[in-house]
């Protein structure tokens, strides 16, 4: 398994993949074109042999970093691929001067709950009904 930054040719296949991991509310192929558009924007995606198997972005202002997807497909999970784009994201933070990074995540999300945990998020404040489907949202936070 590698690490990689995104390319504008790898936005289907995430986007594809975006639909897969988060059917609820996924981002379309038009938004995450717009944010690798931006200049503040970071992707780094995982591949293996070939295939992209996860993906991750953030988005570095000024002091802080917002984590704005992370998934790895389901046959490769499980496997430490979401623990190394996320390493990679922070590493990217840091690099550009952020201080702390925030994260959404819902509430019934046990298994992105305990990732960050392990990679030193902690709980900061939660938002009622976030979602579109009533489901809150934990914000959680890291010091760099
Ligand atoms: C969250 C996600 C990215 C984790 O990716 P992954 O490659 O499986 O993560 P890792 O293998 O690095 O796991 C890191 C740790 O997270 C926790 N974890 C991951 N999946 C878990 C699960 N299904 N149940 C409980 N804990 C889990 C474990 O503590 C794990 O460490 P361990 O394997 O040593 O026990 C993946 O489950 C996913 O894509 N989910 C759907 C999209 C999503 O919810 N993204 C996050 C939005 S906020």
């Amino acid at each position: 398994m590698q690490l990689r930054d995104w390319k504008y040719e790898d936005i289907l296949k995430i986007s594809e993949l975006e639909t897969e991991c988060f059917p609820q509310e996924p981002w379309s192929f038009r938004m995450l074109a717009a944010s690798f558009d931006s200049d503040a924007f970071h992707g780094v995606l995982s591949e293996d042999g070939g295939e992209i198997t996860g993906y991750g972005g953030i988005t570095v202002a000024a002091d802080t970093a917002d984590i704005e997807n992370i998934a790895v497909s389901e046959p490769y999970r499980r496997s430490g691929a979401g623990t190394k784009i996320l390493r990679e994201l922070i590493r990217i933070a840091k690099d550009n001067g952020a201080k702390k990074i925030f994260l959404e995540v819902r509430v019934s999300n046990v298994a992105a709950m305990k990732m960050y945990l392990k990679n030193g998020f902690k709980g900061a404040y939660a938002r009622t009904r976030y979602y579109s489907d009533g489901e809150d949202c934990l914000v959680m936070e890291k010091q760099l």
